[in-house]
């Protein structure tokens, strides 16, 4: 097989590029590892930039997301029984988040590439990638349906995912990683149950954190502060709502339960690696960077990432490696931006096993100011509606 772009993984960044690539007349093969019913059903992050939502829009992949998506104009925080509203329209100059759902933004992606006729390869096994530090053609090697495969192209896009096996195929000694696990991690649920607000909760509580969000007036999502090492049979559908309940209280404000439809474990970790080029191979998303989900931007960076690198594709196929030069430079300037802000409401609204009263105290007078500042809660406003893309 030949192409000119080898895209390893199908989530959300390998799915764009692929699709910014086409329309701009670049040929790919997208390969991954899972099936195409794994990474259309698997439950994940659901809240869209304005410049994500732009993209898929302004790109044609837009129909089903403008139809069905919510949007958002404010947040809520809530601490010491009390609610505060974020609103956006006032302290982000009208931008707004969309509410809808990552693996629809994957089903609509796989659509129009099938639609289009162009080739993606599920459930492929033993990916690796070869040649790609120097002048000669780099080639990803794998085998599909039992039998050993290889794709020469000019450059490989590794979009595999925090655990893929591209950056770990870059020479570590030309790497130089930042990172770090947080010590509480996320359970999340899906339930069949219309929300109990209408805006997204984030919630500080003694006991931890608490996530309300939703994907549609029928369907709600919610996470929960749990500890590191937590199994899922531990948390009965019973104790998961018994514990929102006790993190949201409010008075005057119930939390509706319902049927849960899906329930995970997810840690948190801020990771960046830099540069996110080597040769011929190029990372982009979750393959370089990972950010704890709190402020909702794992995704969004996925995509800005690649609204870099298909242009500096572009004119790398052309002999001009001037924007390929700077992808990294420009990628992690956004990169670090979000991995504070990420960092910071994370650290802000998570109790940490370790904490002393004081640490609390302090998060509670970091809330107070977010609240009462108006430059406080621009900020907040500002990093959370995000920043324009390139
Ligand atoms: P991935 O989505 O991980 O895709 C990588 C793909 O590569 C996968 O399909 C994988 O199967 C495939 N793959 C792996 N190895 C190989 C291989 N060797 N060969 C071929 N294919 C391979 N982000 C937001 O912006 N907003 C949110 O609200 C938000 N909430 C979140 C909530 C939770 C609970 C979680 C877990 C994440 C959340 N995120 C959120 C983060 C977001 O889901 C990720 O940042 C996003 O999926 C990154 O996209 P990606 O394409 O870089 O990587
Ligand atoms: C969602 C996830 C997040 O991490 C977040 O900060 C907000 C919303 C969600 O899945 O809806």
């Amino acid at each position: 097989m030949r192409t000119q772009i080898g895209i390893v993984g199908a989530g959300p960044a390998g799915l764009v590029l692929a699709h910014l690539l086409h329309l701009r007349g670049i040929e790919s093969i997208v390969l991954e590892t899972r099936s195409r019913k794994y990474i259309e059903e698997r439950v994940r992050a659901g809240l869209l930039e304005q410049g994500t939502v732009d993209l898929l829009i302004e790109t044609g992949v837009g129909e089903r997301l403008k139809r069905e998506c919510l949007t958002h104009h404010g947040i809520e925080l809530r601490f010491n029984r009390r609610g505060h509203r974020i609103d956006f329209d006032d302290l982000a100059g009208g931008k707004t988040v969309t509410i809808y759902a990552q693996q629809e933004v994957i089903k609509d992606l796989v659509a129009a590439r099938l639609a289009a006729n162009l080739p993606i390869l599920f459930d492929v096994e033993d990916v690796t990638v070869h040649d790609f530090d120097g002048g000669a053609s780099p080639s990803i090697r794998f085998r599909s349906a039992g039998k050993e495969e290889v794709i020469h192209c000019d450059y490989i896009a590794g979009c595999d995912g925090f655990h893929g096996i591209c950056r770990p195929a870059i020479p570590a000694s030309v790497l130089t990683t930042w990172g770090r696990d947080y010590p509480y991690a996320w359970l999340g649920i899906l339930a069949d149950v219309p929300p109990s607000t209408d805006e997204l909760i984030y919630a500080h509580h003694g006991d931890g954190f608490a996530l309300h969000s939703l994907r549609s007036p029928a369907v709600s999502r919610l996470y929960l502060q749990v500890d590191n090492g937590e199994q899922l049979a531990a948390w009965p559908d019973e104790r998961i709502w018994a514990e929102l309940s006790r993190r949201f209280e409010l008075p005057g404000w119930t939390l509706e339960q319902g049927p849960v439809l899906d329930k995970s474990i997810t840690p948190m970790r801020s990771f960046v690696c830099a540069p996110m080029r080597y040769g011929r191979l190029f990372l982009a998303g979750d393959a370089a960077h990972i950010v704890p989900p709190t402020g909702a931007k794992g995704l969004n960076l996925a995509l800005a990432d690649v609204a870099v690198l298909a242009p500096a594709l572009d004119a790398l196929l052309h002999g001009d490696d001037k924007l390929a030069a700077s992808y990294s430079a420009t990628c992690l300037e956004r990169v670090w931006r979000s991995t504070h802000f990420s960092w910071w409401m994370t650290t802000m609204l998570h109790r940490a096993p370790t904490a002393d009263p004081l640490a609390t105290q302090l998060q509670l007078a970091q809330l107070r100011y977010v609240v009462a500042s108006r430059a406080a809660a621009t900020t907040l406003a500002e990093n959370y509606t995000g920043f324009a893309m390139h």
